[in-house]
């Protein structure tokens, strides 16, 4: 069978070197990525200022454009920021808790950093949060997450996919409950975006955030927000700047939100983040990410069933439906296992309670799927991995 997307592997130079099964956690830099950020380099030497108004500061908006394509968002709905955890922070800054609506609904399982956010948030008394538990770790019953959203719900900041585990969540009908109550969503959609295919509009979330250090290859620094076109309006985030003024450069004292997403930024956007993500956006919209999943899809699958005839077990969900692009593979020395791949040139990580997790992505060969399988055999059988014995998570 041929593999059209093999094609791909000459424009990431780390898979030269490595076998590398990383991209929920580092995306490989796109060669392309060495021009993208000469291009930033030459425009500051040669045009200087005049950049900002040649192009830089509108890119958190034109970059957006490009993040709405993978989306499924329109042009306009879209803006660039650091990272996922500010993102959050800006979503928070446009409610008003009140005592009859305050609380905010999300799992065990969600990112720990959005966590952190929302809980520094309910300190003062004026939020709540109401956490949902997951029986083995790695999935989240939806009919609990479901029960916990009600008419006191303020908020649900849910991941599409979920880092550990790779579990993919019902995000329709987790809006749809919310909606219902009169809550609103916010979909963490860094473990999805890029991997598999879904639509903003289609799932009618409200606010949509993810990063593009991962399955979009764009490297870090280039967080994106989406938000629902008929609120947009309707909404005053706390956390803002200049950037989210009518006429920022009119320079007034007082603060005019700008009629449309642009009141969804704050101060003076990375600039060479935003250069360096498009290398990746590009390829992604190229290719699709329908068709990143198919292969996604072929290749876990085939993952599980050499990772279970080598006699190791597989933690991430069975059935294809119900999970991301990563498989994770339980082992008491997952940690020092892991350890010893990547020495050995086998690009993976370890979480606890979900083992190694392992991601193949429209890049990697189906030969590299038996290499790593057969490498971490090698490790367990020879106890190679007993001199790590005290790794932990290393990245
Ligand atoms: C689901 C999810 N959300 C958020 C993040 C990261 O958040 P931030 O962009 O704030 O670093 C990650 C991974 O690092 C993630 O897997």
């Amino acid at each position: 069978m041929t593999d059209e997307l093999l094609k791909w592997r000459s424009e990431f130079p780390i898979l030269d070197q490595t076998v590398y099964l990383i991209s929920h956690s580092l995306g490989a830099m796109p060669r392309e990525t060495y021009a993208r950020l000469n291009d930033y380099a030459d425009t500051w030497a040669t045009r200087g200022v005049r950049a900002w108004a040649e192009g830089w500061w509108d890119m958190p908006v034109t970059v957006g454009n490009e993040v709405a394509q993978i989306i499924g968002a329109d042009a306009g709905s879209v803006v660039m920021h650091q990272n996922v955890s500010i993102c959050q922070s800006l979503i928070l800054s446009c409610f008003e808790p009140t005592p009859k609506r305050n609380k905010i609904v999300y799992s065990e399982l969600n990112f720990p950093s959005v966590m952190y956010v929302y809980e520094a948030h309910a300190r003062d008394g004026r939020l709540r949060i109401e956490t949902v538990a997951s029986d083995d770790g790695i999935t989240i019953p939806l009919e609990r997450f479901l029960e916990a959203i009600d008419e006191e719900t303020l908020l649900v900041p849910f991941s599409h996919v979920l880092f550990k585990s790779g579990f993919l969540q019902n995000a329709k009908a987790i809006t749809e409950r919310a909606h219902e109550v009169g809550a609103m969503v916010v979909l963490d959609t860094y473990q999805s975006a890029g991997t598999v295919p879904f639509n903003v509009k289609e799932l009618e979330v409200d606010f949509a955030t993810g990063g593009s250090v991962k399955w979009l290859c764009g490297g870090p620094g280039a967080g994106y927000l989406y938000v629902r076109p008929d609120l947009q309006l309707q909404l005053q985030p706390k956390t803002t700047g200049w950037m989210a003024h009518e006429a920022p450069f009119a320079f007034e004292t007082e603060l005019r939100y700008a009629p449309d997403i642009r009141r969804f930024l704050h101060g003076s956007p990375s600039i060479p983040a935003l250069y360096a993500a498009q290398s990746g956006y590009r390829i992604i919209n190229e290719i699709g990410v329908q068709n990143i999943r198919k292969k996604s899809t072929r290749q876990t699958e085939r993952l599980i069933e050499l990772a279970r005839e080598a006699g190791f077990v597989v933690t991430s969900p069975q059935d294809t439906a119900s999970r991301g692009g990563t498989i994770t593979i339980a082992h008491d020395d997952a940690a020092a296992i892991t350890k010893e791949l990547i020495r050995r040139e086998f690009i993976v990580d370890y979480r606890p309670g979900a083992g190694v997790r392992i991601s193949p992505h429209f890049y990697t060969s189906d030969e590299e799927l038996e290499l790593v399988v057969n490498e971490m055999k090698t490790i367990r059988d020879t106890r190679a991995y007993a001199v790590h014995e005290t790794a932990g998570a290393a990245f």
